[in-house]
């Protein structure tokens, strides 16, 4: 399908989603948030596609929420309009894995984003911040939330009060990142990590995703109870026969995700 602010192409079991409004350093208005969604559910229902991948331009991931589209709204337009949550669910549904391939400016909702995805990839230029305060309102989209459960309370509170920018070392050491690699190698780093996961079982990765995504939510005895059972459930999978064959056959595993 066109899209007409972001770029999808689909190679190799991964698709890669280019967030590309160049000339806002894509900012994310609802329209390309649509379209991004509407990718992504493709993305989901095609079972060519094993893994998810979005990135931006070398300069900017994504700068925010579009300033110019929300500066006029009323208290009324985006609580009766419950902005933003739509947009957030229709990532959030998603089962396979999404990796964020982070360049440049990742700042406010562009920061949300990235971290709406499973993992971060991110070169050595980038940049992360959640600089709502300077605008007179906040994050809104999981950067008082999402970013205190990754970097912890003290950074999430000095980058969301002050508004400052942390860099890619600062984000690694500190959760937010996954991986710093030279700009010029982020986005075969992201591809190859994607044609990695893209090797493996769906139903293994899948259920990986959901149980990882638990730990967020549940307390720890509840949190490895789940996992447990997810763990003994992949024993009825063909995948789990063949996985563990291969090993003892000194093979590479064919895995069906059955
Ligand atoms: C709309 C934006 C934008 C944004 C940049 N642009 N960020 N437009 N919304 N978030 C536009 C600029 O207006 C400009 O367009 C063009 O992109 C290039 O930006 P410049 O500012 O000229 O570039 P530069 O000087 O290099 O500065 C880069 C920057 C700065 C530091 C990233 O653009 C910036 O501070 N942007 C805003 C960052 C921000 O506050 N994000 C949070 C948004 S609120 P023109 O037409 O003027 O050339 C948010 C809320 C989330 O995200 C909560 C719920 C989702």
């Amino acid at each position: 399908m066109a899209y007409k602010n972001i770029i999808v192409e689909t190679e190799d079991h991964v698709t890669l989603v280019k967030l590309h409004r160049p000339d806002a350093l894509n900012a994310l208005n609802l329209e390309l948030l649509g379209e991004l969604g509407e990718a992504l559910a493709e993305a989901q229902a095609n079972d060519k596609v094993r893994c998810i991948v979005i990135t931006g331009s070398e300069k900017a991931f994504a700068a925010g929420a579009d300033i110019k589209m929300m500066a006029e709204k009323s208290f009324v337009d985006v609580f009766a309009g419950d902005l933003f949550t739509a947009e957030e669910q229709a990532i959030m549904r998603i089962r396979k894995p999404i990796i964020a391939a982070v360049s440049g400016y990742a700042l406010g909702g562009g920061c949300e984003l990235a971290m709406m995805c499973d993992f971060i990839i991110a070169a050595d230029t980038a940049k992360f911040g959640q600089p709502e305060v300077n605008l007179g309102v906040m994050a809104g989209i999981g950067g008082t939330q999402r970013l205190t459960k990754l970097v912890g309370r003290a950074k999430s509170m000095d980058m969301n009060l002050t508004g400052r920018f942390m860099d890619a070392e600062e984000a690694e050491c500190s959760g937010l990142v996954s991986r710093v690699v030279p700009a010029k190698k982020l986005m075969s780093e992201a591809m190859s990590a994607a044609a990695k996961i893209a090797e493996k079982s769906m139903i293994t990765v899948m259920a990986i995703k959901e149980t990882v995504n638990r730990a967020e939510q549940l307390p720890l005895t509840e949190g490895l109870l789940f996992e447990r059972r997810v763990f003994h459930s992949l024993f009825a999978t063909e995948d789990q026969k063949e996985g563990m064959a291969a090993f003892n056959e000194k093979r590479e595993p064919q895995f069906r995700d059955r």
